[in-house]
């Protein structure tokens, strides 16, 4: 499929919430490389942070944390062929050593040692996520989202690039209000 066919796929099936025949949920469309350094810079990425992207794609998200911020990063996807892609893409960046590349489902994946999460999902998969990104997250973990929102978890910041929305979060302190969003994203 070309690029256009596959933004064109993401558009449709972002608007019939529905997903696409065949292949994940969600297909492979990269976000560019000038969208990613600012989700990074929005989450103030640095050399303490442990990045997860989740539906990692080619890894660029998670390697350009790695190199450029000193970050240590996981990424996730269910396409085999796009892992082994971003763990070529690591090694010739030289952050091999400060990034995973797992093939597995997004929803299982362990968020606890996360730092940051990085999203570019349908608003539908944000929604699922939701519970499991407040349940799993440390208090003061951060979540930036390409494009889509999380429903009534009001962001903190929205900015937009060059057409491109992108959308933070922090996850609150406060257990009372963390379990509220929780219970309201189910
Ligand atoms: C729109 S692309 C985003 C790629 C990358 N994060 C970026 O922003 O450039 C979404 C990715 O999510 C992956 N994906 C879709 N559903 C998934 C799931 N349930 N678990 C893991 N990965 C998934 C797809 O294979 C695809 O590579």
């Amino acid at each position: 499929m070309t690029l256009v066919a596959l933004v064109a796929a993401l558009a449709a099936a972002q608007l019939a919430e529905t997903p696409p025949s065949g292949g994940p949920e969600v297909p492979f469309v990269t976000t560019p490389l000038e969208v990613v350094d600012e989700m990074l810079r929005l989450a103030g990425v640095g050399p303490g942070d442990v990045v997860y992207d989740l539906g990692c794609g080619d890894g660029r998200i998670v390697i350009r944390a790695a190199r450029d911020r000193g970050a240590h990063g996981v990424g996730v996807d269910v396409d085999g062929r796009l892992v082994a892609e971003a763990r070529e893409a690591a090694a010739r960046a030289g952050v091999a050593d400060r990034v995973e590349f797992r093939e597995q489902d997004l929803f299982g994946v362990d968020l606890r040692h996360a730092t940051v999460v990085t999203l570019y999902l349908f608003r539908r998969l944000n929604l699922q996520l939701r519970p499991k990104l407040l349940a799993e997250l440390r208090p003061g973990a951060r979540v930036v989202s390409h494009q889509f929102d999380m429903g009534d978890w009001k962001p903190d910041r929205i900015i937009d690039v060059g057409g491109h929305r992108l959308y933070l979060w922090t996850v609150p302190a406060d257990p009372a209000r963390r379990r509220a969003l929780e219970a309201a994203g189910r």
